[in-house]
């Protein structure tokens, strides 16, 4: 098995990215076979990996899923307030530690989720500089005022931070489809409770080029995929922009 920079193979499971695992080195969260890793130790694939005190899994093999999330889980791997997590719903041979979610959706959140364990393709989607459009529909307890659409869309300051510019369209009354090209915790409802808005009900329907309504799968089911099916992300001519 061939040898890489420790931080390289963890990035690879889709841990962190490879500066974050840099950091892990540098502070001595990570130990390969027991031992604390300096930065710049190599290790291969086989190796026993341990980041934070639990091995982390290094598969030989790359999953690309796409998962149709339900409320009530959890995106988080070891919540104990929140036994039910989107890992339970996928059942892989390498276990539910092979993947890990592209971003993540709060637990009453539903709709489009990918999951994979291939990290660099996950960075990919989440790096701000792909503008990667992230749809959704938001059903919210009242219906927005013009200058509620213009404050929202220009670009909130929330936490402080300035958000970059979104688009909201309305479809029904107190419903909108949001468009936002980064991915904030929370993000969608705060900028809607800002304004005073509650969002009742929120569905991921696409991110870039991938549109729910195009992939038939059921609530909490999902589709395994290659890569080659998710680069419609990418795709400039399925994309959707702010
Ligand atoms: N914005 C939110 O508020 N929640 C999500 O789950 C995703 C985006």
């Amino acid at each position: 098995m061939e040898k890489a920079r420790v931080q390289k193979i963890i990035a690879h499971t889709g841990y962190c990215s490879r500066r974050k695992a840099e950091e892990y080195i540098e502070d001595g969260d990570v130990k390969v076979n027991g031992v604390v890793a300096k930065l710049g130790d190599q290790c291969t694939a086989e190796d026993l990996i341990e980041v934070f005190g639990k091995k982390i899994t290094v598969s030989s093999k790359n999953y690309y899923i796409i998962l149709n999330k339900p409320k009530g889980y959890v995106c988080s791997k070891d919540d104990y307030h929140n036994p039910d997590t989107v890992y339970d719903l996928i059942d892989l041979e390498d276990g539910r530690d092979a993947v890990k979610t592209v971003g993540r959706l709060d637990k009453p959140t539903t709709g489009l989720l990918i999951l994979t364990n291939d990290g660099e393709f996950s960075q990919k989607i989440i790096h701000p500089s792909s503008k990667i459009v992230k749809e959704y529909l938001a059903h919210l307890d009242g219906d927005i005022s013009d200058n509620d659409k213009k404050a929202i869309e220009k670009g909130l300051y929330i936490d402080d931070y300035r958000l970059s510019p979104c688009k909201l369209f309305k479809i029904a009354p107190c419903k909108y489809v949001v468009r936002i090209n980064e991915g904030r915790k929370r993000q969608v409802r705060k900028m809607f409770e800002e304004r005073s808005f509650r969002v009742c009900d929120l569905k991921r329907t696409r991110i870039g080029g991938l549109d729910l309504k195009d992939l038939d799968i059921p609530m909490g089911k999902y589709m395994v995929v290659d890569k080659q099916f998710l680069m419609k992300i990418f795709d400039s001519k399925k994309r959707v922009y702010v």
